[in-house]
């Protein structure tokens, strides 16, 4: 179906001057996330600041683990969706159909870096340096995006900094090119506020707000892929919406991705903010938090419904 589909570009942005001194520079690249948001609810992101090496780094270790005996791995793996470090092969989730994964909680670091895998023995200095790298990335494009939608750049700012941040590492086998498009993460919106995602090759697809139709996302070298959660469709009432995405196995070889998900403590609830509530805007989500988010995932395996759906008011007078 997707490919029948006019693809229409994803939006890259160079985000250099957010960090810049001049309100004005900054407000540029400010204007192109809340467009991006907007529109498509996910951009691309280069001059980031998080070199190469690091990136490739955080591949080469994902690559590693997934390398490693099955013994070894399943050290990690655990019946509990919320235990901090989870390696598995099979679809609790209801959304896996042919991947296996390597979860862990990584902000802030020093809490949890010790409960994660101790081989391939450069495994928690290079995921480490990734991640934290990337949880920065992420404090300061959410202050783009909450300025994008008028609350400010401080707006959250020292409960994103010591918030929840959740590393995922997907492992995808090379799809067959006999049998067209393999779906190896069903559809589906991230929980959190923005997922970053770093992809060792295409595979990535985004579905549009409007028609629904598939995009790729190229995985273009040095930039990351940023997407929106649940939370803050919520946050934003609905003015921004969660982007439903998907993975389909690459006919060229298998893929790594490392999805890195942001958001506020786990018991923190998050609920429309209170500058977007109004006559005209009534308030459309009950608040939660990612516990909430935890709680309802096992009742949820077998019939796959979106965490924020379960979140909306009935406005409908
Ligand atoms: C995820 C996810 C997509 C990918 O981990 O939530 O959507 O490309 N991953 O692996
Ligand atoms: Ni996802």
């Amino acid at each position: 179906m997707a490919s029948h589909q006019p693809q229409q570009a994803l939006p890259v942005i160079n985000i250099a001057l957010l960090g810049d001194k001049d309100p004005a520079a900054r407000a540029l690249v400010v204007q192109d996330i809340a467009r991006a948001c907007l529109d498509r609810g996910c951009f691309q992101v280069i001059n980031h600041g998080v070199s190469k090496i690091v990136m490739d780094g955080a591949l080469e270790a994902a690559s590693e683990f997934f390398d490693m005996s099955t013994r070894y791995k399943e050290v990690h793996a655990s019946d509990d969706i919320r235990s901090p470090v989870r390696y598995d092969t099979t679809s609790r989730d209801g959304i896996s159909k042919s991947r296996s994964f390597l979860k862990h909680y990584a902000n802030p670091l020093d809490d949890w870096i010790n409960l994660w895998p101790m081989q391939p023995a450069t495994y928690r200095e290079k995921m480490g340096t990734y991640s934290m790298e990337i949880q920065s990335l992420s404090v300061q494009l959410m202050g783009a995006i909450v300025q994008g939608l008028g609350l400010g750049s401080m707006y959250l700012h020292d409960k994103l900094g010591e918030g929840l941040q959740f590393v995922a590492l997907n492992n995808y086998p090379q799809g067959s090119s006999l049998a067209g498009d393999t779906v190896g993460l069903a559809p589906h919106s991230d929980y959190g506020f923005i997922t970053i995602l770093l992809q060792s090759s295409p595979g990535l697809e985004v579905m549009h707000h409007d028609d629904h139709a598939w995009t790729p996302v190229p995985a273009i070298p040095g930039a990351l892929h940023v997407h929106l959660g649940d939370h803050l469709e919520v946050l934003s009432n609905g003015r921004l919406r969660s982007l439903m995405h998907r993975a389909i196995l690459n006919t060229d070889e298998a893929r790594i991705s490392i999805a890195s998900i942001h958001g506020v403590a786990m018991d923190e609830n998050v609920e429309c903010a209170e500058e977007l509530v109004d006559e005209g805007h009534p308030k459309m989500y009950r608040e939660s938090s990612f516990r909430d988010y935890l709680d309802f995932l096992p009742t949820n395996v077998k019939k796959y419904r979106r965490f924020v759906q379960t979140l909306k008011i009935n406005t409908a007078a």
